[in-house]
């Protein structure tokens, strides 16, 4: 098999493209978001867990492009409100409301929750549909609490409340290298680097 040229990653989440760039730097098969693959696709995510949500959208797209393609499922998991917003995180109160509001909603419903319950963390499933149509889910989790108001401008999304304890910070106050470094989504996509790495090896010509 010849190396794939590309890697199509299934996101329209301009955010998610910046963070995955990043941190797949130097990997030696250029990332291709779906804009710049030139696929435009409107996926229903129904699936009840980030690993099933991250397969149906890789799946969807290799469907349409083959090759090698990948695509993740994330979200924030608060355990003291029943682990919500949870796969619902991007439309958690409406798609088209601001984060500001999201996140004082949320920081809201925890008024009264003490430190110690106020624990949560960052879920991300990356999923590799592969040019043979084998298919690989990995999980990346990031621990931390809900802090008490909106705080740090890096980042996106959920960022400004969630603290990393060992940092005494949000995620949003971090510069992206550390962020990269601790996150459900460097932790996820190291992971996959590593099974591509696999399948290429094992299915390489010179093999
Ligand atoms: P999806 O994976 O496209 O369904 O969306 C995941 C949603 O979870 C994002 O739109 C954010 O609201 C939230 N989220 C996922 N990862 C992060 C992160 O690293 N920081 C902040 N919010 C995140």
């Amino acid at each position: 098999m010849k190396k794939p040229e590309k890697i199509i990653f299934a996101t329209g989440n301009r955010d998610k493209v910046r963070e995955i760039k990043e941190i797949m730097a130097g990997f030696d098969i250029p990332i291709f978001s779906l804009k710049d693959a030139g696929i435009d696709a409107d996926i229903k995510e129904d699936g009840e867990t980030f690993e099933e949500n991250a397969l149906i959208k890789a799946r969807s797209i290799w469907n349409i492009s083959g090759g090698l393609v990948l695509s993740d499922d994330s979200g924030l998991e608060i355990d003291a409100l029943n682990k919500e917003p949870g796969v619902l995180s991007a439309r958690y109160m409406g798609e088209n409301t601001s984060y500001v509001e999201k996140n004082n909603n949320l920081i809201g419903r925890l008024e009264g929750v003490p430190d110690e319950k106020r624990t949560a963390r960052f879920v991300c499933a990356v999923a590799a549909v592969f040019p043979d149509g084998s298919e690989k889910v990995v999980r990346g989790v990031m621990e931390g609490r809900i802090g008490y108001e909106i705080k740090g401008e890096n980042g996106f999304g959920y960022d400004p409340i969630f603290i990393l304890p060992e940092y005494g910070k949000t995620t949003a106050e971090l510069p992206p290298e550390v962020k990269n470094k601790e996150s459900h989504r460097g932790k996820a996509l190291r992971l996959i680097r590593k099974e591509i790495e696999e399948y290429l090896h094992e299915n390489s010509d010179s093999k």
